[in-house]
């Protein structure tokens, strides 16, 4: 039997570049979704039928009864945030039983993460990363370091009850010496993640076997990437990053899955850039201009409802993006935001003293250097959150993409123009080269 097919769907810039509507629309015809990393830092918002859910921790195929969802082992799991998740999307009359599997493998995201986060990140003189407390960063700290708590373990209760007690006493000690917090009661601890751990262990699995004899079976998956290629944490804007490989090469590591098996990568960029958080920016707007974006696009944080930074689409990081990830296929989303303008600027190379530059800094600090070259592209002036073929769109925005496509030598496939599963575009070919047609 011939393998089923494979795609990644990654963020081409830092995070919110509205993965979820792709991974929904991919949905009609794969059958099975894996998210690779993060944790419940990432917010999916999907609009079905004008009805919205936030997905955190659950793959976006849950919203199709007929697929499976896996959650990997590349993933940090919060098994309060997981049932919480579960909770809502049960009373929301979705299906979650016998169609929802986390992996035996995940990291486990534990009170004293978040403690621990807290205190550094509100530690004087330290370097804000603007995270979202969400406790991610300690646990994959603790996973490298050997000393994290696997699901597996979670289910194994005496263990559960060592590993609670030993860390809880090592935590605490740091805690208080380091950031003079009140300590953490490894018993109230135990007694509340054992029986999260009876909730949870329906869900485990072990993932990788699960998804490879999916695809031995001809069946197909889509990746889903959480955050985005510029919050990598070997690739982005170092330190002002996530904790885990967002990029495509986080779809094999993260799930068991042999880079070999990975067919398709697409790429997932907004019409224009935002990102939360601080940390380089180019092309920044801090103007009227990008309050006009932010307002316009409802650019604030689906998880922490903070105002994200918005500015122009910024083709070398969108280029590095696509080296990074090897991005056949682009999806534009957020078109609609920028209707009303009658020019567009876009950043189409990076100048560091007066020379042109290729290369995307490895320091922070390098991009206080970066001169961004714009070119300024026509406006279409015109609505097209209607619209729904290529063809239908105004002859500017259609340039527009044409210009995204010339200028990063991938294919545009897909472009949204509104937060509805219907406010899509999508090309011809996309369709035939993914089979998204039944
Ligand atoms: P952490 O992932 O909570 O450790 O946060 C590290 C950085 O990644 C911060 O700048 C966050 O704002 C950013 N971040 C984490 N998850 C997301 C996301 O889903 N979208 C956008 N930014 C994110």
């Amino acid at each position: 039997m011939k393998r089923g097919r494979t795609a990644v769907i990654v963020g081409a810039q830092w995070g919110d570049e509205g993965k979820g509507k792709v991974v929904d629309v991919l949905t009609r015809t794969f059958e099975v979704v894996a998210r690779y990393a993060g944790g419940h830092n990432a917010g999916h918002t999907v609009i079905i039928n004008g009805k919205k859910f936030i997905l955190q921790l659950v793959p976006g195929g849950i919203l199709r009864p007929e697929c499976t969802s896996v959650i990997g082992n590349g993933v940090v799991l919060d098994p309060l945030a997981f049932l919480k998740e579960v909770a809502s999307l049960r009373a929301g009359g979705v299906k979650v039983d016998g169609n929802l599997f986390i992996s035996n493998r995940a990291q486990v995201i534990l009170p004293y993460h978040r403690m621990m986060e807290l205190g550094s990140e509100n530690a004087p003189g330290g370097v804000k990363i603007g995270t979202t407390s969400r406790g991610i960063g300690p646990s994959y700290e603790d996973k490298m370091g050997r000393r994290g708590l696997r699901v597996a373990d979670l289910l194994d209760e005496k263990l559960l009850r060592t590993h609670i007690e030993n860390a809880c006493r090592e935590k605490n000690l740091i805690g208080h010496a380091l950031f003079n917090v009140d300590p953490l009661d490894a018993d109230k601890m135990f007694r509340e993640y054992a029986g999260a751990a009876r909730e949870v262990a329906p869900f485990v699995r072990d993932t990788a076997l699960l998804l490879n004899q999916a695809l031995a079976e001809g069946k197909s998956i889509v990746f889903e990437g959480a955050q985005g290629t510029m919050l990598d944490i070997d690739h982005g804007t170092y330190p002002f990053v996530t904790s885990s490989s967002a990029t495509s090469g986080g779809a094999s590591t993260g799930t068991g899955i042999p880079p070999t098996s990975i067919d398709t990568v697409i790429g997932i960029t907004k019409a224009y850039c935002t990102r939360v958080g601080g940390g380089p920016f180019p092309t920044e707007l801090t103007d009227a201009q990008g309050e006009d974006i932010r307002k316009r696009g409802n650019e604030f944080g689906a998880v922490t409802g903070r105002p994200r930074r918005t500015g122009w689409l910024d083709l070398p990081l969108l280029r590095y993006a696509g080296m990074i990830n090897g991005i056949s296929w682009l999806v534009v989303t957020k078109l609609d935001v920028l209707d009303h303008l009658t020019e567009i600027p876009v950043c189409v190379e990076y100048k560091v003293d007066d020379q042109a530059t290729g290369e995307v800094p490895a320091q922070a600090c390098g991009y206080e250097k970066i001169e961004c070259i714009y070119h300024k592209m026509p406006g279409w002036t015109t609505p097209t959150s209607n619209v729904r073929t290529l063809e239908a769109l105004p002859k500017a925005a259609r340039e527009y993409l044409a210009f995204i496509e010339k200028e990063t030598g991938a294919r545009v496939g897909m472009i949204s123009t509104g937060p509805d599963r219907e406010q899509t575009i999508l090309v011809p070919e996309f369709v035939r080269a993914l089979e998204l047609s039944h």
